[in-house]
């Protein structure tokens, strides 16, 4: 070895021994005659002493030393002078008079300091990102993503959990995105596709009699990114044989519980709260609700149904609802401010945004002449709306109305701060309807994916044309606001299968060409069974409080889908495009 110790390791206990520290050089100081070298490695920081008066050639050698040399320092460790010891490191109370000095190897001054209070465009992060992980905060993200795998595979590993690895060059699996596609060479005019989930492997897999499978999973999915979303992420892939949706709530539970506690020492309460779809939209006009504040939504569409304001009462005639927000004190902003909202809500697909201002105890507007009393009060009633309040209202379909105030609510409670950032809140969402109708392309499609199973009572609306009715034993876990993992009980039976297929489009050849091997495998006594995959990126950015999932990532890629280090994608050589009989198309 290079070295005795680590940088982060010497203390009183050490004082007078002989010893030999590496790493990079990561501050220096001259007071005068004598220059001071923090040595950094991955440990922590030491101070080096180069003092003329002790060893003249080192002190001279000290002045070749510049940011990032990546040095070796031999030396006594002796007790620093009084008051100028440092209490904020572990090594503080020390430091080395240096014997011996070798410099490994030099450096250019790098683009950026090693210092997490420094700002830096995430564009040089992302390019000298060697760099931008040397920084602590980095280092310390890094190292609590490994302690999340670790803590995983422990708790996974004492109830039976089998770890297995599942292919990357496969075919296109039903995430919902776009796939990456990997030509073969060996199959000249035959594409791969990159999995978006293991999704159909972990199923295979119970049908292979693992009845508890689970994969630290990389996924690859070509979709608009946003800041938790990167186009290849991690999942931990979950699936069990002979279990219903208890079974997995609780061992989700049990997981969450014993990661939160070994990684960032915090004890969360279990069971989680469980919100049925229609539930959270109605509350939260969102399926990814955020319970850390109030401002929950309210449904004015039975209080106010004999308006007579002619856009409300259109509204309900056609089967639309009216729902409100109330901004708490808000009631004294600008009108450019009211306008920029209204701008908003359109925006976010509204008709308009109607408000009332809570002032001198009464609701007031530009439309307030529309409204009786009690309808007024009503509305007061049912927002809460206090003196200063600002109450905001929709509308519009009931969807619209519900997804806009959602979006509305958010943006308001992080604007005005009162979302408590200590706060860590978990919700299963359940109940989600098995279908969603594609509008633009005239069809229904599946809500999750197509192998989850729908509830039993269900099951004879199928043949209906009540399909948007039938719910689907899928649920989501989200924390935050933020949906963290999703999973369901799955369809394991054949004729099942291919009814769903039949019913979102996928006629029999097509899904025999896309499926055939799930169908053909459960032809061979699959097992009921069901699972859950959870955004592993997602869960240590919050860990870590991290903004954003790049944070948590030691490689990750821009917005655009571009590894700004490597520079991928690339172009290739005429050779590797000729081999695989393909030619670009100006
Ligand atoms: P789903 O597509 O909902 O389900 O993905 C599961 C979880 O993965 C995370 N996630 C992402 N994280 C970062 N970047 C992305 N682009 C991204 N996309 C998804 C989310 C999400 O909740 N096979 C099913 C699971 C199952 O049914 O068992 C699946 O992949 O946290």
């Amino acid at each position: 070895m290079l070295r005795t110790h680590t940088c982060g390791e010497l203390n009183a206990k050490q004082i007078a021994k002989e010893v030999s520290l590496a790493g990079w050089v990561h501050k220096r100081r001259d007071h005068g005659e004598i220059i001071f070298i923090d040595v950094r490695d991955a440990y922590g920081v030491t101070q080096l002493v180069f003092d003329p008066k002790e060893n003249r050639q080192m002190h001279k050698k000290a002045h070749e030393l510049k940011s990032e040399y990546v040095i070796r320092a031999k030396g006594v460790v002796r007790k620093r002078p009084d008051g100028t010891v440092n209490t904020k490191i572990p090594t503080g109370e020390v430091e080395i008079l240096v014997s011996a000095l070798l410099i490994l190897n030099p450096s250019e001054t790098p683009p950026f300091e090693i210092d997490d209070s420094i700002a830096v465009s995430d564009e040089m992060r992302l390019k000298y990102r060697y760099i931008d992980l040397r920084r602590p905060r980095m280092q310390k993200n890094m190292r609590l993503r490994h302690k999340t795998n670790t803590s995983i595979r422990n708790f996974l590993e004492k109830r039976n959990f089998v770890e297995i690895e599942t292919p990357f060059l496969t075919r296109s699996t039903p995430e919902g995105a776009r796939d990456y596609l990997v030509p073969s060479r060996l199959n000249i005019g035959k594409f791969y596709a990159l999995p978006q989930s293991p999704q159909l492997f972990k199923q295979i897999l119970m049908v292979s009699g693992f009845d508890r499978y689970f994969q630290i999973a990389r996924c690859f999915r070509d979709e608009d990114l946003r800041k938790d979303r990167q186009p290849e992420f991690t999942q931990l892939d979950l699936e069990m044989s002979f279990v219903d949706e208890n079974d997995i709530f609780a061992l989700s539970e049990g997981l969450m519980k014993a990661i939160f506690k070994e990684v960032s020492g915090i004890d969360i309460p279990t069971p989680f709260t469980r919100l049925m779809y229609h539930e959270a939209m109605e509350r939260f006009g969102t399926d990814k609700p955020d319970a850390r504040f109030g401002m929950e939504l309210a449904n004015l569409s039975e209080v106010l149904k004999n308006t007579k304001f002619n856009v409300f009462k259109k509204t309900l005639e056609k089967e639309g609802s009216i729902y409100a927000i109330n901004a708490k004190g808000y009631a004294k902003i600008s009108r450019s401010k009211l306008d920029g909202f209204i701008a908003k809500a359109k925006d976010l697909g509204a008709m308009g945004l109607a408000y009332f201002k809570c002032e001198n105890a009464k609701l007031s507007s530009n439309i307030d002449k529309f409204f009786e009393k009690n309808e007024l009060d009503s509305i007061k009633n049912k927002t809460r709306a206090e003196e200063n309040d600002l109450v905001l209202i929709v509308a519009d379909k009931k969807s619209i109305a519900q997804s806009v105030l959602g979006s509305m609510r958010l943006e308001i409670a992080a604007e005005s701060g009162i979302i408590d950032d200590k706060k860590i809140n978990f919700f299963w969402i359940t109940d989600f309807p098995l279908f969603k109708y594609n509008e633009e392309e005239k069809r229904w499609e599946s809500e999750h994916h197509p192998f989850t199973a729908c509830k039993e009572e269900d099951i004879k609306l199928l043949d209906g044309k009540n399909l948007e009715k039938i719910h689907a034993r899928s649920y989501d876990l989200v924390i935050n606001g933020q949906e963290i993992a999703s999973g369901s009980i799955r369809i394991h039976k054949r004729d099942f299968q291919e009814k769903i297929f039949k019913t979102i489009g996928i006629g029999v050849a097509e899904a025999k060409k896309r499926f055939g091997f799930l169908i053909e495998a459960f032809k061979y006594g699959a097992p009921p069974h069901g699972g859950i995959a959870f955004g592993l990126d997602r869960f240590v950015t919050i860990f870590t409080k991290s903004s954003t999932i790049r944070d948590v990532i030691a490689f990750p890629k821009t917005q655009k889908a571009i590894g700004l280090m490597t520079g991928a994608p690339s172009d290739v050589d005429d050779k590797q495009l000729k081999e695989l009989h393909i030619k670009k198309v100006k």
